[in-house]
């Protein structure tokens, strides 16, 4: 078991990754201080992992909260079932929540321990690629709006996150290139030598080479755990995980949120962020190549949906969190293995990328 810490003062805390995981009791018994524990999940884990997850924690006072499966379900209305559960069985602000499922259940379940009495101590285990790499990680919790992607939330850090890449086996292909996605955005925002090491390993990941895997998901979390030590609350440098995120979160939101996977969305958004960053002369043609190959061989998506026109983008773009004053500000990279800050873009080159990259 690999064992690397988010550091944050007083709130640090450790993020495990390893195999059979789930089973040592003592991963999550460290980390609960009284006997009130609830475990949110959703209709597709639990069946899969909810009794494994128990039978760890027979010495506690323990509720479920079994959720809809969803990327729609991810609303203020699916939270209050678990404020519902908290409330009539009586929880008090000693208690500890465990969000037990992949970027959806640990968003709300995490929005949920920080609003329920103030805050309340959560743990996460992700079950998705996607959860385990980035979503778990960071604090980053809360809900969808109808206008916009995750517009609802608070920054509220867990007590600690155990990755187990053993659950990845039930975890569709699908799923585990949505995964991918953010694992390749690693690369390009801040770590050239992971992303020439995921062009010559991708077959294997894709295979569920299980070494592999554990490395993609220790080094994503590496530096996911160094840029949110830097920067918890995104005044700065967190913001570069925000590649492709204003594009993404638009075809999201534009084509129905659960229609496109998270981490395609993201895919989609990332080579239009590329083809931008071209326009502004800081990548080259080759580069531009790379990447889009990069995600296709992942077989993830890398074109918008045609319905959304550079109009509808826009009126879409112009909800997001890194705006400021209605003006649009995006991550580009400078280069493969480097991102800018968020910077106002010119708006004729994006509405160039958004007339002709993937028309
Ligand atoms: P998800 O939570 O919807 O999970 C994907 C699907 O896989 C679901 O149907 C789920 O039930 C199923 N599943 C989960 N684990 C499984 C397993 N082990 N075996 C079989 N099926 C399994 O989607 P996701 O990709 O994990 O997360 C996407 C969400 O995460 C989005 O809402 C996104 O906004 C959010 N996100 C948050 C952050 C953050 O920093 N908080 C970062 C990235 C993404
Ligand atoms: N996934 C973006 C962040 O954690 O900041």
């Amino acid at each position: 078991m690999k064992k690397l810490l988010v550091e944050l003062g007083n709130r640090s805390y450790p993020i495990y990754i390893g195999s059979d995981l789930l089973n040592q009791a003592e991963l999550y018994t460290q980390h609960i201080k009284a006997r009130q524990v609830i475990v949110v999940t959703n209709t597709t884990i639990a069946p899969l992992y909810l009794d494994k997850v128990l039978k760890n924690l027979c010495k506690f006072d323990v509720e479920t909260v079994i959720l809809p499966d969803g990327e729609q379900f991810k609303t203020l209305e699916t939270v209050s079932r678990i404020f519902d559960k908290l409330l009539l069985g009586k929880f008090s602000r000693n208690a500890t929540l465990i969000a037990l499922g992949g970027g959806v259940i640990g968003d709300m379940g995490g929005f949920a321990a920080a609003c329920y009495q103030r805050g309340i101590a959560f743990l996460q285990i992700p079950t998705t690629l996607l959860a385990q790499v980035d979503s778990s990680v960071g604090g980053k919790t809360g809900v969808n709006h109808p206008l916009g992607k995750n517009m609802i939330g608070a920054f509220y850090q867990p007590q600690c996150v155990i990755a187990d890449a053993d659950v990845l086996d039930t975890l569709d292909d699908r799923q585990l290139s949505a995964g991918l996605a953010e694992v390749i955005k690693y690369g390009l925002i801040r770590d050239i030598e992971f992303f020439e090491w995921l062009e010559n390993n991708i077959n294997a990941l894709l295979a569920r080479d299980k070494q592999a895997l554990a490395y993609a998901i220790e080094r994503s979390c590496l530096n996911k755990a160094e840029i949110v030590s830097e920067d918890e609350t995104e005044t700065g440098v967190r913001a570069t995980l925000n590649l492709g995120h204003t594009f993404g979160h638009a075809i999201e939101t534009g084509a129905g949120y659960g229609t496109y996977l998270h981490g395609e969305a993201i895919a989609i958004g990332t080579c239009q962020a590329a083809d931008l960053s071209r326009r502004k002369g800081w990548l080259n043609d080759g580069d531009v190549e790379r990447i889009i190959s990069l995600f296709k061989k992942c077989n993830l998506p890398v074109n918008p949906p045609k319905q959304l026109d550079s109009d509808l983008f826009l009126e879409l773009m112009a909800v997001d969190k890194k705006n400021v004053n209605g003006q649009i500000r995006l991550i580009l990279l400078t280069k493969i293995g480097a991102a800018t800050l968020p910077i106002d873009v010119d708006k004729t080159l994006l509405i160039q990328t958004l007339n002709t990259y993937g028309r």
